[in-house]
């Protein structure tokens, strides 16, 4: 995997992390300038309420002995207080060391109402003097001042602080981006490799690493793991299939050859018509095993085209026994179909003519003379199961599974003329029509070929 990738993530993450905490420190900045601005501003409203009240009771002197007091206990050191009486003469005036540059001469203003509030703004260094006036009787007027030096310092704290804050949680975030994606990326690398190797070295045994914690990108390479499983039992089906397939088309095109040259080097005309004959033969059974090999990977892949409706299987069963009537008669083999006409599938009849030719086909060909093929048909729970069953030979109980493979051939077969694919075509038209397909033999008994299909309806 490109690197870019982790990286990629891991900056995305880490920004989109510093951005949270950016907004954050934000909201938090402009609440904590709110309050703190709230709170001066709460402290001037008091001291004035104290004043006015302390005037109304005790006059101007008792305001005097009152301001001289808090001056005392040091309750002026943050604040400007100043007293104008009726004469616009300023009879206090008190401002914190260090303050001045406030252009104070706005205070003098006369008032509009009786109360006003003032703020002055100190260019140089940004803060501003907040002045609450009030004209508490008499012509006196008191005017109390808190400058946001106090609180600015502390908000320019709070930025530097912040800013600091901010480059560690960049670099923690960028840092925490790239661990976690460069972890999180994992299964992806792992698959990637795989496939990567996959792709150079052409061989489908390499399988993703998983840690079996069953999370999506484990479940992926689980997934992956079990595709490629499929994919090789595919592939060595095919190349056995292939193999299977051209080892049994030669025997027949070598005869076919061997037929022909004879009867041209014989010159003889009967030879000649003779072998013409067999070729046509051997053609045609070269035609039958491809016709039959296309249909089987028709029927499996899903393509096979199905003309399905109501077919009536003692039909389709009568068809099929007639192609072999005269086969099993010469044979001395007894050959019956019983099936009630009553009974329905759901199905295309030329295949299922073609499914039971085929089983009769097996059960005539591998019965000896003095046997019995029956063919039956049973309707249950809106499914129907026919049955082709002989008293041929049987089948061995370990070579039964694999009676529907393609090309198989028994033992008992090796004589008769085959090429062992008419049982896996049975299977495939059967599925198809999605049915099934069953076997039941006893060796030197029997055997009993059935297949269930869905019932027509009604
Ligand atoms: N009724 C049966 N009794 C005993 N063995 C059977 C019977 N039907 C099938 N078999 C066994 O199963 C094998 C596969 O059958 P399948 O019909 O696929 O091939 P085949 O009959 O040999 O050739 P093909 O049908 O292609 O001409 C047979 O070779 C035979 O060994
Ligand atoms: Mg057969």
């Amino acid at each position: 995997m490109r690197p870019a990738l982790a990286l990629r993530l891991g900056l995305w993450y880490g920004a989109s992390f510093l951005v949270s905490a950016i907004a954050l420190s934000v909201f938090t900045y402009v609440l904590l300038a709110r309050a703190l601005a709230a709170q001066d501003h709460n402290v001037l409203e008091s001291m004035l309420a104290r004043y006015t009240a302390e005037f109304q009771r005790g006059g101007l002197v008792g305001l005097q002995h009152l301001i001289a007091a808090d001056e005392g206990e040091g309750r002026h050191e943050r604040l400007l207080v100043r007293v104008v009486d009726a004469r616009t003469e300023i009879v206090y005036f008190s401002e914190p060391p260090g303050w001045g540059g406030f252009d104070l001469s706005v205070l003098d203003r006369p008032l509009a109402r009786d109360s006003e509030w003032t703020t002055i703004a100190h260019p140089p260094d940004g803060s501003v003097l907040e002045v609450g006036t009030r004209r508490i009787g008499g012509g006196v007027t008191i005017q109390v001042g808190r400058s946001s030096h106090v609180r600015d310092d502390l908000l320019a704290n709070f930025r530097a602080r912040s800013l600091e804050v901010m480059l560690l949680t960049a670099l923690i975030a960028a840092a925490g981006g790239l661990v976690l994606t460069y972890v999180g990326l994992a299964p992806l690398r792992a698959l990637e490799n795989t496939v990567r190797s996959i792709l150079a070295t052409g061989r489908f045994d390499a399988r993703v690493a998983t840690t079996g914690t069953r999370d999506p990108l484990d479940e992926l390479g689980s997934l992956v793991n079990d595709m490629l499983g499929r994919i090789q039992t595919l592939l060595a089906g095919m190349r056995g299939a292939l193999d299977n397939v051209a080892h049994d088309l030669r025997t027949p095109l070598t005869r076919f050859r061997n037929v022909a040259e004879a009867a041209l080097v014989s010159g003889d005309p009967a030879a000649v018509r003779d072998g013409l004959a067999h070729a046509l033969e051997e053609a045609g059974r070269v035609n039958a095993t491809l016709t039959a090999l296309m249909d089987i990977s028709e029927a499996e892949t899903g393509t096979m085209r199905l003309a399905l409706g109501a077919v009536s299987l003692r039909e389709v069963a009568d068809e099929a026994v007639a192609l072999y009537a005269d086969e099993a008669e010469e044979k001395g083999v007894a050959l019956r179909s019983a099936i009630d006409p009553a009974v329905h599938v759901h199905g295309d009849p030329t295949r299922l003519r073609q499914v039971l030719a085929n089983l009769i086909e097996n059960a005539v060909k591998y019965t000896p003379a003095g046997g019995r093929v029956d063919v039956e048909a049973e309707a249950r729970d809106g499914a129907v199961t026919a049955s082709v069953r002989d008293t041929g030979p049987g089948i061995e109980a370990e070579d039964l599974p694999f009676v529907w493979d393609r090309l198989y051939r028994g033992d008992v077969s090796r004589s008769a003329r085959g090429v062992g694919l008419g049982l896996s075509l049975v299977k495939a038209i059967v599925e198809a029509h999605g049915g099934t397909v069953a076997v039941d033999s006893t060796p030197g008994r029997g055997s009993v070929f059935s297949l269930t299909l869905p019932a027509a309806r009604p």
